[in-house]
């Protein structure tokens, strides 16, 4: 979070499905503009490996391609970034695939006269790590080229296996590998500047800092709901499921920061103890609770999505209600409402305050009058925060006013630049800042929870609901809006 300003450390990229869509779509583009800033070093290769029969300059073009779909790059300013590039056409159950990786890095670190610092980058699903963790072991692509010169790391997209028990046999494999130190589990909600944006608003300002907790908090609302379907993603989603997808990771880790105790500092040590202490103390959900608190839906048609089952029973939606067995928090429930297919594309935290007891509400009625803060954290970046003044008039009686910060003027006006979420975990993970990725104790926690849900929930039919709406209609669902009713 912010350590690094420019990289100078030669680097290798081993860019592990490199024609996937988490490649198209979010990390060519974040590549391509870190070297364009002119923050990655110099001597860098990206050696970009999946199975199709590409040769290196087909590769870079479909690179372009990509590239130039998300951002407006010209060819001439793309070339020099584009020449970093070097396909390896593999399999990931090949060991000689991973030997010739390894020529390539060699031959590298050769033609710089140096050891460059390898990367190696798992964009794939889950279901390819063990092969892929099997074969950088025989290969010993995990050691440095010179015992102490330069370092070596492993990025792992989420969700990091499938459930608890297989997260843990994972870990097993990758910690033989790599220290923990040289593992960044990436959730790249957490490179969010408008989440960042949660730790200075509850830790610089002493205006709420008292308030936040029990006493005062009446409940939490977490949402991420999108409009777009799965669409293409069939074959990845199919296996995984809304919870795996979003739940265990993005909104899990919204919670922690909502949570959290104060880290004191923004060392990575410090930050992720304190989220994980947040995910070890969710209350564990019971069989009893499956349709109170737990609600598992999937948008109409989805079964005839291309790659999915046809008698898929796999969530395209849920909402839960959780709480926390710890001091600060007992007793305040938490929401957590996702779906695709939605009638909007929204993603808010919602801290709902308890009304004033002694309010001098004049006559309103009913006396509900409660403060209320939301980050907003997409298509927005805003905090809101709603409280009461007098209507003007004769009568006295209060109305809702709400204070607004917001991102998107400066954004607009170009005064300020965010960095996409995809180019600070690059760079953050190539500078050695581990604050926004999630530790192993961290992981362990959220699947503990999520586990039991799956649980849970394994055999149940969903409810089916029309897209292009609010989701499956349920008590809990009720229970949501009622807890912002006035925030709307
Ligand atoms: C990804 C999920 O991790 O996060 C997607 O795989 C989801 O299904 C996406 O749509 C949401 O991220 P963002 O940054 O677009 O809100």
């Amino acid at each position: 979070m912010g350590r690094c300003k420019k990289i100078l450390t030669p680097t290798s990229i081993v860019l592990l499905g490199a024609t996937g869509d988490l490649a198209q779509k979010k990390l060519l583009p974040a590549l391509a503009d870190l070297y364009l800033k002119g923050v990655l070093p110099e001597q860098l290769r990206i050696f970009a490996f999946a199975h199709s029969d590409d040769t290196t300059e087909q590769y870079r073009e479909f690179a372009r391609e990509h590239i130039q779909k998300k951002r407006g790059h010209t060819d001439e300013s793309l070339d020099a970034f584009l020449k970093k590039i070097v396909y390896i056409k593999g399999d990931f159950n090949d060991r000689e695939s991973f030997e010739e990786t390894k020529r390539q890095l060699e031959a590298f670190d050769t033609e710089i006269g140096m050891c460059a610092s390898k990367l190696f980058y798992l964009a794939v699903p889950p279901a390819f790590y063990d092969n892929i963790f099997e074969q950088i072991a025989a290969t010993k692509l995990d050691q440095p080229c010179v015992i102490g010169e330069g370092w070596t790391r492993v990025l792992v997209e989420k969700p990091f296996g499938s459930d608890l028990d297989h997260a843990h046999k994972l870990e097993d494999k990758l910690s033989v590998l790599f220290k923990e130190e040289q593992i960044y589990r990436i959730d790249h909600y957490l490179a969010k500047d408008a989440l960042q944006n949660i730790l200075a608003f509850r830790f610089s300002n002493v205006l709420f800092e008292d308030k936040w907790n029990k006493k005062y908090v009446e409940s939490v609302t977490i949402k991420v709901h999108e409009q777009f379907d799965v669409s293409t993603r069939g074959a990845f989603f199919d296996g995984v499921g809304a919870l795996r997808d979003v739940g265990q990771n993005h909104m899990l880790q919204m919670l922690a920061l909502i949570a959290m105790e104060n880290p004191e500092t923004l060392e990575a040590d410090s930050l992720r103890a304190r989220r994980a202490e947040v995910l070890q103390s969710l209350i564990i959900p019971k069989e009893k609770e499956f349709g109170e608190t737990i609600v598992k839906g999937q948008y109409d048609d989805y079964r005839k999505t291309k790659n999915v089952a046809e008698d898929s029973k796999t969530e395209t939606y849920f909402a839960l209600k959780t709480y926390l067995n710890n001091r600060r928090w007992k007793g305040v429930p938490f929401y957590l409402e996702h779906g695709k297919a939605m009638k909007e594309s929204k993603t808010e935290i919602t801290v709902r305050f308890r009304s004033s007891k002694n309010c001098v509400c004049g006559n309103s009625k009913p006396h509900d009058h409660p403060n209320y803060v939301r980050f907003t954290i997409s298509p927005d970046q805003k905090i809101t925060i709603r409280f009461w003044v007098r209507k003007p008039g004769l009568k006295y009686e209060l109305e809702p006013n709400d204070l607004v910060f917001d991102r998107a003027h400066a954004i607009k006006n170009g005064s300020i630049e965010i960095a996409d979420a995809y180019e600070e975990v690059l760079f953050d993970a190539i500078c050695g800042d581990q604050t926004s990725f999630v530790s192993n104790a961290e992981q362990a926690a959220a699947w503990k929870y999520v586990t039991a849900i799956l649980a849970l929930w394994h055999d149940v039919e969903p409810q089916h609901y029309t897209q292009q709406s609010d989701g499956p209609s349920s008590d809990l669902q009720d229970e949501m809006k009622e807890a912002a009713h006035l925030f709307r």
